[in-house]
């Protein structure tokens, strides 16, 4: 008889130094079955999964594990691999120089009976896994190109192309808007009923409610409480997390007043860097003004993330772009910085954290100028400016003078939004500012972002999940296909209308 559990980690202890992420943290998951993994920034998930996966190997921590009931040595991610495990990481790694199909199979050709692929084959493969998923990518498209939900979707058949039996999704949806990530849903219900075990970790208690069969909750590196499909609700998994009762508030503050249009953008269109005969964002105006929060909906592909890109210079783009009532030519970021412009990259991987730098000196890295003094850092004052984000964004560390690797996903995120936030920008460009945050710190984020506002700065925000959205912004651009398909004032603001107005432009083009 077949064991009832695939997996089980058993008593797992892990410490980094002092920091004891993992106290004795107990989870079995069981076959044909989906479960989620729920935790605050910093609870010890990712690290839970990476042992599973052999990241951390097997001596570097104390515990057992088991797959279908037996005790297994994990000393490697192929170890893990050979075992069935399909782990697809919180972090991003691709390689850029390379294609699709290529990053597909890194690594994994020659793995099982392949010893020698040809391309043509690679890219047949690759095909078929790719339309299998139903995941819409170019086999040939050089990686680089693709946007943060491509690269996502990417990883995620790599870690299906070896026919796992457990599938493991570290915040697999955070890049994903809702639309992408239903239809990821959809096959993990279809894998569950083909009798895989899923577990997944995701910051959307609403994904928990819909697809977990049962739901455990890690705090500070222990399974607190567990959960049973029907057992659940938004409110116990909320209270089980924090340990308190601190609900994130609903959306009471009255309009701001609003002072002058700060930023207006005219006719701005973004060739597409390969097709000629196809433009990622076309003719789109918009403006905003001083104590604005401007919300841009759309789904992933409709050339959000590029629109904020362009206006901070890092994409070519015609069009005319005015800042405080001045045509302004931004080329490059410099310049948009010098312009008072702000810009938090979905993409903390490639674009945003600097890995060989310390924590407080990745949030002062946009604000040089306010923490050196005749050309010189002044450490002091870069310390004092980190550990007050360290406090306001509750970021988990012993000491802002730790590496970012040191910091969960959660974690890093906060330290990018605190560096924008640091630079004092009068115009600032969020994309994806809730990324892998937990609900709590989505409220301090929120809190944050209106406090930037109140003090009369423009906020321009991108954000997938619509309902984040409709409660940060003042009004609303949907975009599609590259073009604004719909606004809305904040008494016009419906999830439907967003939703519908994204998809309807995009239909017949997603996943
Ligand atoms: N390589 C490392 N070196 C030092 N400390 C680490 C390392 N990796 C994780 N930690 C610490 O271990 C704890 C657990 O981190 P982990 O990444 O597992 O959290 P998480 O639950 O995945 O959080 P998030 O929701 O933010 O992704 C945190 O305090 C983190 O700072
Ligand atoms: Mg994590």
């Amino acid at each position: 008889m077949e064991f009832e559990n695939a997996i089980e980690l058993i008593e797992i202890e892990k410490s980094f130094g002092a920091t004891r992420a993992l106290q004795g943290a107990t989870l079995r998951v069981r076959r044909g079955s989906i479960h989620a993994l729920i935790g605050g920034n910093g609870a010890g998930k990712s690290t839970l999964l990476k042992i599973l996966d052999g990241v951390y190997p097997a001596g570097s921590y104390h515990g057992t594990i088991k797959i279908d009931g037996s005790t297994v040595t994990i000393r490697s991610p192929r170890d893990a691999r050979l075992l069935g495990i399909g782990y697809v990481p919180q972090e991003i790694s691709i390689v850029e120089s390379l294609s699709v199909a290529e990053n597909i199979f890194l690594g994994n050709v020659g793995f099982r009976n392949a010893p020698f692929v040809s391309p043509s084959e690679l890219r047949r493969r690759a095909n078929d896994l790719l339309s299998e998923l139903r995941i819409d990518l170019d086999p040939k498209a050089p990686a680089a190109i693709l946007s943060g939900s491509e690269r996502q979707l990417l990883m995620i058949a790599r870690a299906l192309a070896l026919n796992p039996t457990v599938i493991v999704l570290d915040e697999a949806t955070a890049r994903l808007t809702e639309h992408e990530a239903d239809n990821l849903a959809r096959l993990v219900r279809f894998w569950r009923d083909l009798g895989l075990a899923c577990v997944f970790v995701t910051h959307r208690l609403r994904e928990v409610e819909s697809l977990a069969d049962r739901v455990s909750i890690l705090r500070d590196g222990r399974i607190v409480a567990e959960f049973e499909r029907g057992c659940f609700s938004y409110n116990r998994i909320y209270e089980a997390m924090i340990g308190d009762d601190r609900r994130s508030d609903r959306k009471v503050d009255a309009p701001r007043t609003l002072g002058a249009e700060s930023i207006r953008v005219e006719g701005l269109t973004i060739p597409h860097p390969r097709r000629s005969s196809r433009n990622v964002v076309e003719n789109v105006n918009l403006h905003a003004r001083e104590g604005e929060i401007l919300g841009v909906a759309g789904l992933v592909g409709s050339g959000r993330s590029a629109l904020l890109s362009a206006i901070f210079g890092r994409l070519p783009y015609s069009g005319r772009i005015t800042i405080q009532g001045r045509i302004a030519s931004i080329r490059s970021p410099r310049e948009a910085r010098r312009a008072r412009i702000g810009h938090l990259v979905e993409d903390r991987g490639s674009l945003g954290l600097l890995f060989n730098l310390d924590i407080r000196a990745n949030v002062t890295l946009a604000s040089l100028a306010r923490v050196s003094r005749f050309g010189l850092v002044d450490r002091a004052q870069e310390t004092k400016i980190a550990e007050a984000f360290r406090r306001a964004l509750s970021i988990r560390t012993p000491s802002t003078d730790r590496s970012i690797d040191s910091l969960s996903g959660g974690g890093r995120q906060k330290v990018l939004l605190a560096r924008e936030l640091a630079a004092d920008p009068d115009i600032l460009l969020l994309d994806e500012p809730f990324q892998g945050v937990d609900v709590a710190s989505k409220a301090d984020i929120r809190d944050i972002i209106r406090r930037t506002a109140d003090q009369g700065k423009t906020v321009v925000v991108v954000c997938s999940e619509t309902a984040d959205l409709l409660e940060i912004a003042d009004r609303i651009v949907v975009l599609a296909r590259g073009r604004i398909v719909d606004h809305m004032k904040m008494t016009e603001f419906s999830e439907s209308r967003v939703v519908r107005a994204s998809v309807n432009e995009d239909h017949g083009k997603r996943l």
